[in-house]
């Protein structure tokens, strides 16, 4: 049926603009020595109002491996189309289609051709959840320029990604897919991945324009479902969701998608404050918004647009330039131009806005991939080694009884127990791209490899991921019983987060709770493995467990890391980018909360008020000791500058990377504020025995400051508080 209509479509357009004769050389806008936004001009002025309309389409080409957006495959693809979503691993077809583009239309106006590459390409990193747990964003940096280099070269020029919605509650999927539950968090991995993506100049053949998404407040989803209703203040709004934006934007972000949620009666597409007047007027972002999959067509479901002309209208108007996916633009845009709905000029400067991006990558020059093979393009070893060390840095050690970890090499024989013990698939997690999990190495390999000539490794799945069938558990009983030490390897199935992947609690399937319980029995050590999208629920396993370990959705290095720290050859050195709750009840649960009218009461009366493991918690194999913290100044003016430092010692047996988090509270201010927020992290190696200075500089009025419910910053004078783990100091700010 869809198949039909866009066929259709593009008969309408082919008979009604286009049909004026080509004249394709010597235009200025094919000149490459000529600025850009001359060409952009030039170019626009020689467009039909249908040619406009075809740049703000986008379609799919392709084998769609999206399951929540399925469409029929568009076999005839208009040359004068936008923007196609690459579903293909090669740039054949899109060369093919391209070609299309170049020499059949009328003005020879390249694709631009984009793809979900969320956490890699073919080399599959860990999620961003993940990743945000290592700290290390030079890293992060390097892994998405990584995956740029891959997607580009097999014909992708754009990502879907960063994805920077702070989330707070775990039971939405899509935590897996952003960087935690802070805002500073968020708002510093949207840089390091902005800038690892693009590069110094999109043009390159081994970039792609990154896109921030989702614009904006998605992840407040009532109650953690997907797609639905968020009732964000504009307090909220600008002290919570936009830091991230700004800073992307900031960082040269290419282009934005505007999310699927409605933001307290304004559904984000349709929201002219944010697209138009803060975006685009404020933050002056040049570049273009793509609706989310369907967000134009679903105002109508979400009760703001009578039909699809409707609902193209408010969108457009708004300031969402592209159409993905909706069937709105195409249809309808042209005619609200001509009715005078939609004004030539806002017409006009989406359609540049889209141009511009093409220009900026080169897509007028060079609009076809060239040829190579896998080999030159996928797993390099460069890839891997980066993929490798980011799934090493993300992994946090959550308990450590008596120095279970690492494994002793005096242990004759472990025994990997669990459905997570020998599973590929699931260590990739969701939006794994091109992704292959025969490349990965499980849990088991892993260790059997890291452990070859001095530990024997054993295997047993016990049970699948869910469902109520232990007939497995009697053997993997036995197994452990006759082991040194159980590595029990539980967790969640890849599809069991990401889009359209919530789930009512974020324990453990009973079962695999169930099998953990029998292996207790044993007496053995046991070492809980976890890979997940999400925060756990652990408090009944908890106790039970010598050591716990997260490795998250670690991606092609697969086991490889997490044996790699089991064996101690990586000393761990992840901390939580998002709180684990005690219980699912607990959620919202999140470090930088406000303060309770009565701190002291107001609790749950069945559960603990503190959650299992905080916001920043991460355990290593050495052990850290801090020295006071130390400033340049105790009384500050509030335009002014101050050094902040700690020395912090290594105090144990091994090297070891630490990330020193700085937190700031205003204990009294015209807005109420977090009880803490972060404000900065540096991780660095130190060497045992050595000592290493961490230092802030900060900018007062930045930092210490804050934000109003219209984006005002403002600073106020008075006492502030500066936080490392347990020490504190006061610092005054003057006016
Ligand atoms: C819907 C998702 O919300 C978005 O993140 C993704 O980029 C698009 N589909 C395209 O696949």
């Amino acid at each position: 049926m869809k198949t039909t209509i866009t066929s259709l479509l593009a008969l309408v357009f082919l008979t009604k603009g286009l049909l004026a004769q080509p004249k394709k050389q010597g235009f200025l806008y094919q000149d490459a020595g000529k600025p850009i936004e001359e060409r952009i001009s030039d170019l626009l002025g020689r467009m039909t109002l249908e040619e406009k309309v075809m740049q703000l389409n986008q379609y799919t080409l392709g084998r769609n491996d999206n399951a929540n957006n399925m469409a029929d495959p568009v076999n005839d693809i208009p040359a004068e189309i936008g923007s196609l979503i690459y579903f293909s691993s090669n740039p054949d077809l899109r060369n093919r289609v391209q070609h299309k583009a170049m020499e059949k239309s009328r003005l020879g106006i390249p694709i631009l051709f984009g793809y979900d590459v969320i956490h890699g390409f073919r080399t599959i990193y860990p999620i961003s959840l993940a990743q945000a747990c290592s700290w290390n964003p030079e890293l992060v940096r390097q892994a998405t320029a990584v995956a740029a280099q891959e997607s580009r070269m097999s014909g992708v020029d754009w990502t879907f990604s960063p994805m920077i919605d702070v989330a707070r509650d775990g039971r939405w999927g899509r935590v897996a897919e952003g960087y935690g539950e802070d805002p500073y968090t968020n708002a510093v991995f949207a840089v390091a991945s902005v800038k690892g993506y693009q590069g110094d100049n999109l043009a390159s053949p081994t970039n792609v324009a990154a896109c921030l998404k989702h614009y904006v407040g998605y992840g407040a989803s009532e109650g953690g479902r997907d797609y639905v209703y968020t009732e964000i203040s504009n307090q909220t709004l600008w002290d919570t969701y936009m830091l991230p934006y700004e800073e992307g934007v900031k960082a040269g972000a290419a282009t934005l998608m505007s999310s699927f949620n409605d933001i307290s009666g304004t559904p984000s597409s349709a929201n002219e404050y944010l697209l138009r007047d803060i975006l685009k007027k404020r933050w002056q972002h040049d570049g273009f918004v793509v609706s989310d999959w369907g967000a134009i067509v679903q105002l109508t479901a979400q009760g703001v647009a009578k039909d699809r002309k409707e609902a193209t209208l408010k969108s457009f108007n708004a300031g969402v330039e592209m159409d993905m996916m909706n069937q709105c633009y195409d249809r309808h845009l042209a005619d609200l131009v001509k009715e005078g709905k939609v004004k030539a000029d806002l017409l006009d400067d989406a359609v540049k806005r889209v141009l511009r991006v093409k220009f900026r990558l080169g897509l007028f020059e060079r609009p076809f991939t060239p040829v190579s093979t896998e080999k030159e393009r996928f797993l390099l070893p460069k890839s891997l080694k980066i993929a490798t060390r980011l799934a090493e840095e993300s992994i946090v050690l959550l308990k450590n009884e008596r120095k279970t970890l690492p494994l002793s090499a005096a242990l004759k024989k472990i025994a990997v127990i669990g459905p997570m013990s020998n599973s590929k698939w699931n260590l990739l997690g969701s939006w794994r791209a091109q992704g292959n999990a025969d490349d990965a190495t499980t849990v088991y390999e892993g260790l059997k490899r890291e452990l070859e000539g001095k530990t024997q490794v054993v295997q047993a799945p016990g049970c699948d991921f869910d469902g109520n069938d232990q007939s497995g558990f009697a053997e993997a009983v036995n197994m452990a019983a006759g082991a040194d030490a159980i590595v029990v390897c539980l967790g969640e199935k890849s599809q069991w987060s990401g889009e359209n992947a919530s789930r009512s609690t974020i324990a453990l399937p009973q079962l695999q709770e169930e099998l953990l319980f029998a292996l207790k029995k044993t007496g053995k050590p046991l070492i809980l493995v976890l890979s997940s999208g999400r925060p756990l629920e652990l408090n009944r396993l908890e106790p039970l467990c010598d050591a716990i370990v997260t490795m998250w959705q670690p991606g092609t290095p697969g086991g490889s890391p997490i044996a790699a720290v089991i064996s101690g050859k990586v000393n761990p050195s992840g901390k939580l980018a998002m709180t684990f709750p005690y219980a699912t009840g607990q959620i919202p649960i999140y470090y930088n909360h406000r303060q309770s009218a009565r701190p002291h009461q107001g609790k749950y009366q069945d559960i603990q008020a503190k959650p299992l493991y905080d916001f920043g918690y991460g355990l290593s194999y050495t052990t850290f000791e801090y020295g006071d913290l130390k400033a340049s100044a105790r009384k500050v003016k509030s335009d002014g500058t101050l050094t902040l430092e700690v020395a912090v010692k290594n105090t144990g047996d091994a090297d070891g990377l630490e990330t020193v988090h700085w937190y700031l509270s205003d204990p009294v201010s015209s807005i109420s504020r977090p009880l803490k927020a972060l404000k900065y992290f540096q991780k660095q190696l130190v060497k045992k025995g050595e000592t290493r200075i961490f230092s802030f500089q900060v900018n007062v009025k930045k930092d210490f400051g804050f934000v109003d419910g219209k984006g005002e910053k403002f600073i106020e004078a008075g006492d502030y508080e500066v936080m490392v783990k347990d020490k504190k100091i006061k610092i005054e700010v003057t006016p």
